[in-house]
């Protein structure tokens, strides 16, 4: 059975999408744990409900960025896992964990990547007039969003819009994608050329 440990800092609501996709489609994995850098995380809360360990590894507990990898990367290699889903993760992981858990660690970004690298990207998006905007479902490499890109969603920009309802329209994508996206690097589905990325669809998965 393969492992999958998933890596929050807030809401969860991209944690809870998983685990309710993994639950209604038994996807057959073994969720090992959720660790959250933060104490205060609603999402712990979330992992509860659904029956899994949760950890929290403060960031604000350690030294320096190599001190808080070092520790986290650790805790994770105890739990073995196959695929590290990061959901709202807001800190940037060093050269040295990303190395070491290359292929394996994911992210959803809020944005249409390579647009909008970083944060704030749902006001960036309306300040730069772009008519689309949307989310992404990235591997995670050293350069910042810069991964081999998984999925994607494109939500129209609207004339009414604000930073938050665009946001709340981009996170039902983000819903939507990341969890087949997840399932497929689990069940070993994608094949990675360079930036490219092809996924061969389960029989049962809308990708
Ligand atoms: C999401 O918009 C995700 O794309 C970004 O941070 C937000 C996390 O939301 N990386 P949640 O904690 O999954 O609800």
């Amino acid at each position: 059975m393969k492992n999958l440990v998933l890596l929050i800092s807030g809401r969860g609501s991209n944690l809870q999408s998983i685990l309710q996709a993994e639950r209604e489609a038994a996807w057959g994995v073994c969720v090992r744990g959720v660790i959250s850098n933060r104490a205060d995380a609603a999402g712990l809360d979330v992992a509860r409900a659904f029956g899994v360990p949760t950890q929290v590894i403060a960031h604000a507990d350690f030294p320096n960025r190599e001190a808080f990898d070092q520790a986290l990367a650790e805790v994770i290699a105890a739990l073995e896992p196959d695929v590290i889903a990061l959901c709202g993760f807001m800190r940037v992981l060093g050269a040295a964990f990303v190395d070491r858990f290359a292929g394996r660690l994911v992210n959803i970004h809020p944005s249409l990547l390579p647009a909008f690298t970083g944060l704030r990207t749902h006001a960036r998006a309306l300040e730069e007039g772009v008519k689309w905007h949307g989310a992404t479902v990235h591997l995670v490499s050293s350069a910042l969003d810069h991964g081999p890109i998984l999925a994607q969603a494109a939500v129209p920009v609207l004339d009414a819009d604000t930073a938050e309802t665009l946001a709340a329209r981009v996170l039902l994508e983000e819903h939507r994608i990341y969890p087949p996206a997840v399932r497929a690097l689990l069940e070993g589905r994608v094949q990675i050329d360079g930036l490219r990325t092809r996924i061969r669809p389960a029989s049962d998965s809308p990708l």
